[in-house]
């Protein structure tokens, strides 16, 4: 049996937003099964309310209170629930940490998810922007998942490609959002490790470890551990939500023109064009490090926006607003937030 949902009022989302923003949430309920977020999506006040459901709120920037109910994801669970001598097939709760699900992993001797160590927020969460770094991405182990269609309560499984994955991209961004809840993820992760050290910084950063020969997942995992911990400021002591835009994807003609001006443009070929880094353009327009009272840019990446402490989230969505206009005018390329501005 579910215990009888419990709704609170307004409540302060400063705890659940990684930015550390100072708003709050109308309505406030927390779940962690489905028979519970049942009925919570059962009662009137909740039909009637605008929903958003929170995992780590790690990708998020509240610019005012929110006036609709938010639905905390709670749902655990880790277990392993088939495997052959090739893989294993592990399923994770929604509301786990994902960083937790990386140790798990890491515990139980499978690979393919210690690229993607240290990312904060929720495997619930992981799906909807098909999280990445460090050259990987959740697609490349994703196997299905679980979720509640809102409207009817209905659980139904969705595969890779039903999520319609993309860079920083599923469905659930696009033609399904707020639609479904993510109750569940399944990752097929392998048996043997795969090392995968494309990624330039994890090579050099195993030889400063010491690390000769093939790294172990462990060992992987830490360098990326390391790298992150230098480069992105810790939620816990700086707010902030990653990184605050995508890397936009031009065409190859543009690239041409852009690098003939600026010869130090770096860029990576994709389908259809290339994408280049964000962080460089932001930084050549003087943005690095900025600190305007409580917030300002990040001093060792251009992609994070962050809260010293005291910000408002409007000011950090009208400086996102300037960044992008001041990238616009000197390059002509035109950004777009990863974070989901409410
Ligand atoms: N760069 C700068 N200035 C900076 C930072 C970076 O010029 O301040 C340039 C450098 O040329 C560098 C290049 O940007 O070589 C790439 O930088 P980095 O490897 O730090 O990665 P990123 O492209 O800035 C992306 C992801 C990160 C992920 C890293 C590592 C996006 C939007 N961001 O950043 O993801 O950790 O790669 O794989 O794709 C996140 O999504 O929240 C996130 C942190």
């Amino acid at each position: 049996m579910a215990s009888a949902p419990v709704l609170e009022h307004d409540v302060s989302l400063r705890p659940y937003n990684t930015f550390g923003l100072e708003v709050k949430a109308r309505l406030f309920a927390r779940f962690s099964s489905v028979d519970e977020l049942r009925a919570l999506l059962a009662l009137p006040e909740v039909q009637q309310s605008e929903k958003l459901v929170l995992g780590g709120g790690s990708n998020l920037l509240f610019t005012k209170d929110f006036e609709g109910v938010v639905l905390k994801n709670e749902i655990r669970g880790l277990e392993i629930i088939s495997q052959d001598d090739a893989s294993a097939l592990v399923r994770a709760g929604a509301g786990e940490s994902w960083h937790g699900l990386v140790q798990y992993a890491l515990d139980q001797e499978l690979s393919g998810i210690e690229n993607l160590s240290l990312i904060p927020g929720t495997v619930g969460a992981a799906p909807l922007q098909n999280i990445g770094a460090y050259g990987a991405e959740l697609k490349d182990t994703f196997e299905q998942l679980e979720a509640l269609e809102t409207a009817t309560g209905e659980l139904r499984t969705f595969s890779a490609a039903e999520c319609g994955f993309g860079y920083r991209e599923s469905v659930f961004k696009g033609a399904l959002k707020n639609q479904f809840i993510v109750t569940g993820v399944l990752l097929r992760l392998h048996r043997q490790a795969r090392p995968n050290v494309r990624y330039g910084d994890i090579q050099t950063t195993l030889q400063d470890m010491g690390v000769a020969g093939e790294p172990t997942p462990r060992n992987i995992s830490e360098a990326v551990s390391s790298i992150r911990r230098s480069k992105l400021p810790d939620p816990a002591q700086i707010g902030n939500a990653g990184s605050f835009f995508k890397n936009p994807e031009i065409s190859q003609a543009r690239f041409d023109e852009l690098k003939s001006q600026y010869p130090a443009l770096p860029g990576y070929p994709v389908p259809g064009g290339v994408k280049v880094p964000a962080a460089w353009l932001i930084e050549q327009c003087g943005w690095k490090g900025l600190r305007r009272g409580p917030h300002g840019v990040h001093d060792r990446q251009a992609l994070v926006l962050v809260n010293h402490g005291g910000a408002q989230g409007q000011d950090i969505r009208d400086l996102a607003y300037e960044i992008i206009a001041s990238v616009r005018e000197k390059f002509g390329v035109e950004l777009h937030p990863e974070v989901n501005i409410m």
